[in-house]
């Protein structure tokens, strides 16, 4: 019978291939890659270029590319003044490039809740975490799905805390009509192969004000920083500004300038389904997606994400996995990173005997969370679906996944079985 479970034997859901032509290089990306060959003396172009197209695209003052978006994330919480002493408060759901680069400026990581819906940090857990330490606040737009920026605005406005938005995801999302990066302080982007905007390895940082600019040229851009600061602060540094370099190749921004001229189709593409598949999960009991703010418009979306219940379901959340993933669902479980306050990097790792701060056991800034300490975080780790997620699959590839949830959340009882027995 179609209604079956394959687990049962029955014909799986899911027939249409799952195939995404996207990341195959176009004439696009070879028109700027050559560009660079043809006239690789006048190489470092590329990221001029790709700056002034990145800030008109963002609508900020400045843009700064760097070799990745973990560089842009250390040089925007150094820029914010992170120190022994001060606090930076960080979500939990992300990546640990998030939070590792506060470990290496000396300061504390304060991880926060996440919203169980939308999976991006709590703005009242955040408010509850500030203290007269705190220097910055870092939000993620998980999976292209942006914050509630006006509560962490509001919680930054009048004080010196700067908010730093992660959007190494959410290339060309909105908030309230604005592009994402231009409504925190510093907006962090990465550019990393997998991301809407492939430049293979890079990240650019967005910001409206000089100080913050060139607090992030002196981080990591010396023999370019010299002609580019705006302020008094570090001119004297001229262009050794602090003697690391975090500065891009220009073979990689090229591509992300290609990649910056596709990203509205990506992003057209990508919301066209994913609205689709909103709609399949929406008519299901105890299967959600990550909620989206009214304000917002999700950008880049890096990977199509949910939640199941396995109480409404009635089958453990394992099982309810197992069983799409026999229907020919592509279906990984648990967020991609896990939850990053209980990692051994933010918990109990020994530093001892390593260089710079971190050799010192008195400068050990960690509070260890235990499990449970975070207990939204860890609920959405613990139920959370991803997608492999294409940009432009087949539509009736979108309609099977849907149909596969349904069938599946709709036999929990035949699944809870099916798993006590196996
Ligand atoms: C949320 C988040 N922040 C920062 C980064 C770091 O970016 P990169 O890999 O370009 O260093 C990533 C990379 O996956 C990320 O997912």
């Amino acid at each position: 019978m179609a209604n079956d479970l394959a687990i049962d034997g029955g014909r799986p859901t899911v027939q249409a291939a799952m195939s995404d032509s996207w990341e195959d290089v176009t004439d696009v990306e070879r028109s700027f890659i050559d560009s660079v060959l043809d006239d690789i003396g006048s190489a470092y172009d590329q990221n001029d270029l790709f700056e002034a197209e990145y800030r008109s695209f963002v609508g900020t003052k400045h843009a700064l590319v760097m070799c990745n978006g973990t560089a842009t994330i250390h040089a925007a919480i150094w820029a914010a003044g992170a120190r022994p002493g001060k606090e930076v408060i960080v979500p939990s759901v992300t990546w640990h490039a998030t939070v590792s680069p506060i470990l290496h400026c000396g300061a504390a990581p304060v991880f926060c809740d996440a919203d169980p819906e939308t999976y991006c940090i709590d703005p009242k857990d955040v408010e509850a975490k500030i203290t007269d330490r705190t220097c910055a606040i870092v939000a993620t737009h998980v999976y292209g799905n942006p914050a509630d920026l006006d509560a962490l605005v509001g919680l930054v406005e009048g004080t010196d805390i700067i908010l730093i938005e992660d959007a190494s995801h959410a290339h060309g999302a909105l908030w309230s009509g604005k592009t994402i990066g231009s409504i925190g302080h510093i907006g962090c982007f990465s550019l990393q192969k997998s991301k809407p905007i492939n430049a293979i390895e890079a990240g650019v940082a967005t910001t409206d004000s000089d100080d913050l600019y060139d607090r992030m040229l002196a981080v990591g851009q010396y023999g370019r920083c010299g002609s580019l600061w705006q302020t008094e602060r570090f001119k004297e540094l001229k262009a050794m500004g602090l003697g690391v370099k975090y500065r891009a190749n220009p073979l990689g921004t090229a591509l992300a300038r290609a990649g910056l001229q596709r990203l509205p189709e990506l992003n057209a593409k990508r919301t066209a389904w994913y609205e689709k598949m909103d709609a399949h999960i929406d008519g299901i009991d105890g299967v959600t997606h990550q909620r989206t703010y009214e304000q917002a418009r999700r950008g880049g979306m890096l990977l199509y994400t949910g939640r199941v219940d396995p109480e409404t379901v009635g089958a453990p959340t394992e099982a309810i996995f197992e069983a799409l993933r026999a229907e020919g669902v592509r279906l990984n479980s648990q967020m991609l990173y896990g939850v990053m306050h209980l990692q051994p990097l933010f918990t109990d790792f020994s530093f001892e005997g390593l260089g710079g701060p971190w050799g010192d056991p008195a400068s050990d800034n960690r509070a260890p969370l235990e499990a449970g300490s975070l207990p939204v975080s860890e609920a959405i780790q613990d139920t959370a679906y991803w997608l492999s997620t294409p940009v432009d699959p087949d539509p009736e590839w979108v309609d099977q996944v849907g149909e596969a949830f349904a069938k599946v959340a709709s036999q929990g009882d035949r699944v809870a079985e099916w798993y006590r027995d196996r």
